[in-house]
């Protein structure tokens, strides 16, 4: 039977650092590059052989079996640094048992609440803006998610002081994820004042949130948050739930997860809108519509179709979580070759959802292509599948959804320049440096406004 050296092996290595370079250097073209060779690609990360898959049916086979390609690789294995045993970091032999723990977290009576608090804080963030200011779109859609999650998580508002700690920490531990994950491990170690913040940053991390989940512990009222459902919690004949450690693991996991992946999808939305003014305006009429005057909630979700298809469009462009992998815990037969147990095999949500075989228009942004309920298909993987998908999706869509539309609502959103955006790819994919001006609706918009004809971007209809 072939083996894995059997796997075509990727254009562009070099013997010394494998395919690190143009990984590097240009990560989303790399990856496209990829489905062009077949099902399997082989490419090298460092010493390790990483089977890239390029075909939707064979990585729903990876994905469906969580117990033979179980969680692993690099990216994990700093995930578990920072995260230690928490939901998306666990093996497969934990996952069951956590997983059913986090479920009354997500149940819909909850979603209400949540979406109240989404409302509130994008309706304060958007009414703080000026006509005519130009946004760091990503910096405002950050600092918005990270306080949608403290919010819910933690309901009373945290000490300023605490909750800006945790955003600071966590911010660098955001930027050191995706250098460490392709740097050497013995890079790693170094005692450099990256990896140095980079330690502190998670040792500080992990105290704040402990020293928070042993107050909630103490207090067994339900403060109708995500850490209230995720403390009740219990096992199936009533025994205890998590311990104390899992409990800081799975609310650091539900940070991680939850706030630059939301805060990605909403800036690359904005973009899109402000390139398309079409559908900006589309967005708007519905919105307005739907809200008649008052702040949108949980129960406008449903009406909210056009504002919901421009976030699954925006998602199939521009999937936050762009790379994933794992790694096989036995041997296993994928297409024929054999995978000795221990590699690491990755997939891209971003290659796929731009392959012109599977999507018409494929590089164009067309939110109405979601009208059509055929469209769901097996390639469209912005969540993920199988046992590992996504917990957090509806909570990502409902804040994507109803964020959009209270910005939409109040402001015209225009570009400040013709040069194209380029994307930032770390852990998650970010559009870099992503200025956008704001003007009050109905009013002549201010200085530049390429709201009726600007330079269109490649994906721009
Ligand atoms: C647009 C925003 C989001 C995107 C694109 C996204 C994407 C993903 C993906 C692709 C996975 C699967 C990882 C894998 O298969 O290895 C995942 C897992 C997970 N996500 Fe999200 N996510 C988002 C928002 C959220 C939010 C808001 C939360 C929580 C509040 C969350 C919580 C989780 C959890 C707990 C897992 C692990 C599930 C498990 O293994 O059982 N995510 N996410």
């Amino acid at each position: 039977m072939p083996t894995i050296q059997d796997i075509p092996r990727a254009p562009g290595g070099n013997p010394l650092l494998g395919h690190a370079g143009p990984l590097v250097r240009d990560p989303l073209d790399f990856v496209s590059s990829l489905t062009g060779h077949g099902p399997l690609v082989r490419m090298d990360m460092g010493t390790k052989n990483v089977v890239v898959v390029c075909d939707p049916a064979l990585i729903r086979q990876v994905l469906l079996d969580d117990r033979v390609f179980d969680k692993g690789g690099p990216l994990f294995e700093r995930g578990r640094e920072a995260l230690g045993n928490g939901l998306i970091t666990c093996p497969h032999h934990d996952h069951r048992r956590l997983r059913r723990l986090s479920q009354p977290a997500f149940h819909p009576n909850r979603m209400v609440g949540y979406a109240a608090v989404m409302t509130e804080l994008a309706d304060d963030m958007a009414s703080g803006w000026r006509d005519g200011q130009v946004l760091d779109v990503v910096g405002e859609m950050m600092a918005l998610t990270v306080e949608v999650t403290v919010r819910t998580l933690f309901t009373d508002s945290l000490p300023r002081a605490t909750a800006s700690q945790i955003t600071d920490d966590f911010l660098v531990l955001m930027t050191g994820f995706f250098r460490r994950m392709i740097t050497p491990p013995l890079l790693n170690r170094l005692p450099s004042r990256g990896n140095r913040d980079y330690t502190r940053a998670i040792e500080r991390l992990r105290s704040t949130v402990g020293s928070i989940v042993a107050a909630r512990r103490a207090d067994e009222s339900d403060h109708g948050d995500l850490l209230s459902a995720l403390c009740g919690a219990t096992g199936p004949d009533g025994s205890p739930g998590r311990t104390e450690t899992e409990l800081i693991d799975e609310v650091l996991t539900f940070l991680l997860a939850g706030t630059e992946t939301t805060a990605a999808t909403l800036s690359w939305a904005m973009h899109l809108l402000s390139q398309n003014q079409e559908v900006e305006r589309q967005v708007h009429r519905e919105v307005e519509a739907v809200r008649s005057g008052s702040r949108l909630d949980f129960s406008h979700l449903g009406e909210l179709e056009t504002t919901g298809n421009v976030i699954k469009e925006t998602l199939r462009l521009y999937p936050a979580v762009w790379m994933l992998t794992r790694v096989t815990s036995a041997d296993a037969d994928l297409d024929g070759y054999v995978l000795p147990e221990g590699t690491i095999v990755a997939f891209s949500p971003y290659a796929i959802h731009r392959r012109a075989d599977l999507y018409e228009r494929a590089q164009s942004f067309v939110p109405d292509r979601w009208r059509d309920a055929s469209v769901v298909q097996d390639s469209y993987l912005p969540f993920s599948a199988g046992a590992r998908k996504c917990m957090g999706d509806r909570f990502a869509l409902t804040q994507a959804t109803l964020a959009l539309g209270t910005v939409v609502s109040r402001w015209r959103l225009a570009p400040v320049t013709d040069e194209p955006l380029r994307p930032s790819v770390k852990a998650s994919l970010t559009p870099r440096r992503l200025r956008l001006r704001v003007t009050v609706r109905g009013e002549r918009p201010v200085g530049r406004d390429s709201a009726e004809g600007s330079a269109r971007e490649s994906e721009g209809e």
